[in-house]
């Protein structure tokens, strides 16, 4: 298996693929960049930039209102977006793609929406403990308001599910199923068919939070059986403020609106309002029309350099760092799963993860330090951190070397 990986990946030339991400080229603090937070946001290649600003220079007007042609213009580009995802995640059809800000903004439209109509007092909602606060958040909230209780699958300390536990959790009173697909923090993929699939026997819905898989591997929406699925396009190479929400279409229809406004509906009196069909009832006022144009040349782009090629380019700078940290001594790695993405978290031992994440920056690298904004994780293992270097296909092995350079620098300086 690994085999066939290494070589798909090695027919294509990741020299070439790192020259589009010209800000990759500058110094920080004296010294070349290596950027080694892409869990956080990814770079964007300059045929993204260039698309949204030729864009700018010549279709810009705004969407779905003009009867004149550069509304037009603007609208079929925009509109070429909801196509492009559609064939990008094998959805069934362009209504079950909502375009959203991002995958905060897409979990907290299906809590709401969703939430507010089917759940009631007693109903419990199953989240896992390596969620990120987006996906745990919205849930708390719309569980609050209705009375209805959070439910949460345990992990072990390698960073797995407890899928035993998972399956002793599901009910008569569960409502709705939400997991990570891949853990921002440790990297760990989830089992999500698995997980689909036993809530499934109960007709509960699943929606998977696939913000950090979306960009790392190919998605197929439908083979997956998922319910809903939500990912942004600032972490795959496009730009901030666009994100989508993939649903299937009768649990859609089924829902009210999010958002009043423009765009939503079909009639407005001031005695009552009816609403526009999918995917546009979820879409209230202007959207972000030039982000929208943007992501459509960052799928092209993940797509021509091909998604199978990407994972196993991640996958061999994965064994390539972790072979390189496990070999520093007072360093742990926090998530060892055996299913893992290009996701490293890590611990020095003595030293606080802010203290050495400044004196990596000094050095030049880029990476996350804090909770990652998924503090479950850290009172799993009772630390206040980590460090996190998160690996993207324009990564090389001199990025890692230039880590493991950095880290030795930490410690020295901290003795
Ligand atoms: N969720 C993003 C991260 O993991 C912001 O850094």
């Amino acid at each position: 298996m690994s085999n066939t990986i290494t070589d798909i990946s090695s027919s294509i030339n990741w020299d070439e693929i790192r020259n589009d991400f010209t800000v990759l080229n500058q110094s920080i603090n004296g010294k070349p960049l290596v950027y080694l937070d892409n869990g956080a946001s990814s770079q964007m290649p300059l045929s993204v930039s260039d698309r949204i600003d030729a864009y700018h220079k010549n279709e810009h007007a705004n969407v779905h209102r003009g009867i004149h042609s550069l509304s037009q213009k603007a609208t079929d580009a925009y509109e070429a977006t909801r196509s492009i995802v559609r064939d990008f995640i094998n959805a069934g059809s362009l209504e079950e793609v909502i375009f959203t800000t991002g995958t905060t903004d897409s979990i907290n439209l299906v809590a709401q929406c969703y939430g507010r109509k089917f759940f009631q007092e007693g109903d419990e909602i199953i989240v896992s403990e390596m969620e990120h606060h987006a996906n745990i958040v919205p849930w708390q909230m719309i569980a609050e308001e209705r009375g209805a209780t959070l439910k949460v699958i345990p992990m072990t300390d390698s960073g797995e599910l407890d899928m035993d536990a998972y399956s002793s959790m599901l009910s008569d009173k569960t409502k709705m199923v939400a997991v990570v697909h891949i853990s921002n923090v440790l990297g760990t993929v989830n089992p999500v068919e698995q997980i689909i699939k036993e809530a499934h026997k109960r007709d509960i819905p699943v929606l998977v939070d696939g913000a950090q898989a979306v960009p790392h591997s190919q998605v197929d929406v439908q083979a997956l059986d998922t319910d809903f699925y939500t990912f942004s396009a600032h972490k795959m190479c496009g730009p901030t403020g666009f994100g989508v929400l993939y649903g299937k279409k009768d649990l859609l229809n089924n829902m009210p609106p999010y958002r009043g406004g423009g765009d939503m509906i079909d009639k407005v009196t001031f005695e009552k309002t009816t609403w526009n069909d999918l995917p546009f009832k979820f879409e209230a006022g202007t959207p972000p029309i030039s982000a929208g144009v943007g992501f459509a040349a960052a799928i092209q782009y993940l797509s021509k350099i091909g998604m199978d090629n990407i994972a196993a380019r991640e996958a061999e700078l994965l064994l390539y760092a972790t072979k390189a940290m496990s070999s520093i001594e007072r360093l742990k790695i926090i998530g060892t799963a055996k299913n893992k993405a290009s996701v490293i978290s890590f611990l020095l031992d003595g030293i606080h993860p802010t203290d050495a994440g400044t004196i990596l920056d000094q050095e030049g690298i880029a990476v996350r330090t804090g909770h990652h904004c998924a503090q479950p994780i850290m009172q799993h293992y009772d630390i206040p951190g980590t460090l996190r270097a998160s690996i993207s296909f324009y990564n090389n092995e001199e990025d890692i070397d230039r880590l493991v350079e950095g880290i030795k620098t930490v410690k020295e300086f901290f003795g």
